[in-house]
Formats: structure tokens, C-alpha cells, sequence
């Protein structure tokens, strides 16, 4: 199968684009024209709760199950019908490998049958791009983003909305892995990360003391903190963590957003980029979002942080990638396909 023909680009006529993400647990569609989201679908999947984790096959089939009405949903809710569509997004990568399958060959074949681009995107490129919906207060380039989700965590420096560099990462554990997988050991259920954030909000973050990895450069280690709240809980009887729950998690929450900061703040004075940005579901985190902002207003950053419907997965980012994309004319042919690990 051949490349779809580039459309020739009409500055008077608005770029109406219709995106998708399944690149994990979430089903979700959006519209964008021009750069504004006029939808943003997300159809999320209670199947995993009983598991403690996303089962990757369980996943496929409910993106094959929501796909169509998700995608349908966001086309309404954005007052358009497919003729309007100039073009179709997906994540292509990273992901479960049926999930992405399940978009990818959705987005195909809608091109295909519509005879309109196909626009391929990166999904950690999106959550950084994230930051660029909100036509009222969207960071100038360059900017820094901490990107932290379930799969990732990096600092990303952005020169253009296409041009985005990669000067941080994690070595082992992503930050909502830590969070995730610390919230496991204190038996809540998965994920773990928004339950964290609420009980700390009733507890005290210096009430324990958790590992701080010393590890050179702006990248980040999480697997000796998920240790080292392991030996301490070892000690402790069930009594004791579900007395002390609210401590545990503000403690565990402070550490985390220490090693993030530590890292963000190594970031700025190195780049001279004070231009800061949050990303990713992590981001979601309350902890976070008020550290963040306390900390730009001690420094003299100028925080972003995406509203909180644009912060897990979700397919508005792809669609403002895509924009971006489209505006560069970077489609891809009908022969591409996913995969589930993707350098940048
Ligand atoms: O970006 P995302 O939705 O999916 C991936 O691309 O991985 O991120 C999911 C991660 C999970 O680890 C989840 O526990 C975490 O984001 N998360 C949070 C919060 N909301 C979601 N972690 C801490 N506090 C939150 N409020
Ligand atoms: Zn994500």
C-alpha cells in the first residue's frame, strides 16, 4: 500500500483533525481545529482494578470494544461529521503492543476509507506538547518538561514543538512505577499513584524517612526508594502501616517530588531555561503540582501545568501533535505499524 497523496494546504480552511490514544488502559478520541481541542473522549478501563496491574491482552480487547463508540463520541461532542476530518492521528508509540495495534489499525482504516493523511505520534512527545493546549497560558520556547507517567520519566528540552530533546531519564523505575509500586506494599489497590495523593493530604511528609538515590547527572533512580520502603514495612505488622497510612504516603509522596525537583532544578540552572513544565500522569499529583509552583515562585520560574483531563493518557495531546505535524506535512504511509518501544 502506497503513500496517502499530501494534501495541499489551504491557509484560508481550518486543519480539523481527528486523533486517537491506546497506547495503555485508556480509549480516547479528540478533535482539534486548528490547534483547539474541540474534544477530548476517554473511556477508561475497570477491568484491570481485580488484577493490581494492566493485563495486557484483557486491554487489547477493550480498545477493540471502545474504539468505535469512543471515537464516535468525541466526533459529536466536537459539532462535526466525517467530512470535515482532514486527517487521522494515532499513537504509534510507546505502548502494549495490542493496544496500539488495536488505534493504529482503526486510524488506517479510517484514512483509507476517507482517502485523507495518516499522522503518526509519539506518545511522550505528546504529553509534553500537552502543555500547549491552553491557547491562554502556553510556556514560549525554549521550555523544560518534566515528563513522569506510569512507563516514563524524563526531563525533555523543548526548542520547537517538533524539536524536543531528551536531557534527563530514569535508570530503572519511572516515578509512577515508584508510586504505584509503593502503594502495593501498603495494600491499596492499582493504580496506586491518585490513592497516594489522597491519603497524604491527611499526613505528615516528614513523619518517615525513605532512600534518596545519588545519582550523578539530571537522571533518576526510583528502584532504591520502592527497596528501602520494603525493609521498613518488613518490620511493621498491618496494625501499625494502617494506623500510620497517611504519614506512610505523605512521606513516600515527599520523597518522590524531592528526587523529581532535585533533578528539574540541576535541569534549569544547566540549560538556563526557566521556562518549566509538568507532564505525563504523574503530573495529575497534588504534591507535584503545588511543589512545582512553589518552587517557580522561588526561583523565578514560569510554571505549566496541563489541566488535569490532559495529564494522564489521553487523545487531545495527540491531536496537538499532530497539528503540529500536519502544519509540517509529516504523514505517514498506510504500511506503518506500532511498536511498542520507540527511541526520540
Ligand atoms: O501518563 P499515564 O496516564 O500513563 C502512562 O503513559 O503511563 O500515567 C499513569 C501513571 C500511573 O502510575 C498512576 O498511578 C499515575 O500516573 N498517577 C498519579 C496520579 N494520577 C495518576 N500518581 C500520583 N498522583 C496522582 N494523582
Ligand atoms: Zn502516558
Amino acid at each position: 500500500m502506497g503513500y496517502i497523496c499530501t494534501p495541499e494546504i489551504d491557509n484560508l480552511k481550518p486543519v480539523t483533525i481527528l486523533a486517537i490514544e491506546s497506547s495503555c488502559d485508556e480509549t480516547s478520541a479528540s478533535v482539534c481545529v486548528d490547534g483547539k481541542i474541540l474534544s477530548n473522549f476517554i473511556a477508561n478501563q475497570k477491568v484491570h482494578e481485580q488484577y493490581g496491574g494492566v493485563v495486557p491482552e484483557l486491554a487489547s480487547r477493550a480498545h477493540m470494544q471502545n474504539i468505535v463508540p469512543v471515537a464516535d463520541a468525541a466526533i459529536k461532542q466536537a459539532g462535526i461529521d466525517l467530512a470535515h476530518i482532514d486527517a487521522i492521528a494515532f499513537t504509534q508509540a510507546p505502548g502494549l503492543i495490542g493496544s496500539l495495534l488495536v488505534g493504529a489499525q482503526f486510524a488506517k482504516s479510517l484514512a483509507l476509507a476517507l482517502n485523507k493523511p495518516l499522522i503518526a505520534v509519539h506518545h511522550m512527545q505528546a504529553h509534553v506538547l500537552a502543555n500547549l493546549i491552553n491557547e491562554q497560558d502556553k510556556p514560549d520556547f525554549p521550555f523544560l518538561c518534566l515528563t513522569v507517567s506510569g512507563g516514563h520519566t524524563q526531563i525533555v528540552l523543548a526548542n520547537s514543538p517538533l524539536d524536543l530533546k531528551v536531557i534527563g531519564e530514569t535508570i530503572d523505575d519511572a516515578a509512577g512505577e515508584a508510586f504505584d509500586k509503593t502503594a502495593k506494599l501498603l495494600g491499596l489497590p492499582y493504580p496506586g499513584g491518585p490513592l497516594i495523593d489522597k491519603y497524604a493530604k491527611e499526613g505528615n511528609p516528614q513523619a518517615f524517612k525513605f532512600a534518596e538515590p545519588q545519582i550523578p547527572g539530571l537522571n533518576f533512580s526510583f528502584s532504591g526508594l520502592k527497596t528501602s520502603v520494603l525493609y521498613f514495612l518488613q518490620k511493621q505488622n498491618t496494625e501499625f502501616v494502617q494506623q500510620h497510612l497517611q504519614d506512610l504516603c505523605a512521606s513516600v509522596q515527599h520523597t518522590i517530588i524531592q528526587i523529581l525537583l532535585k533533578k528539574l532544578k540541576k535541569a534549569v540552572k544547566e540549560t538556563g531555561v526557566k521556562n518549566v513544565c509538568i507532564a505525563g500522569g504523574v503530573s495529575a499529583n497534588s504534591g507535584l503540582r503545588n511543589a512545582l509552583t512553589e518552587t517557580g515562585k522561588n526561583l523565578g520560574w514560569r510554571t505549566f501545568i496541563p489541566k488535569f483531563e490532559y495529564c494522564t493518557d489521553n487523545a487531545a495531546m495527540i491531536a496537538i501533535t499532530a497539528h503540529y505535524k500536519f502544519l509540517n506535512q509529516e504523514f505517514s504511509t498506510l504500511d506503518i505499524s506500532p511498536t511498542a518501544r520507540a527511541e526520540w
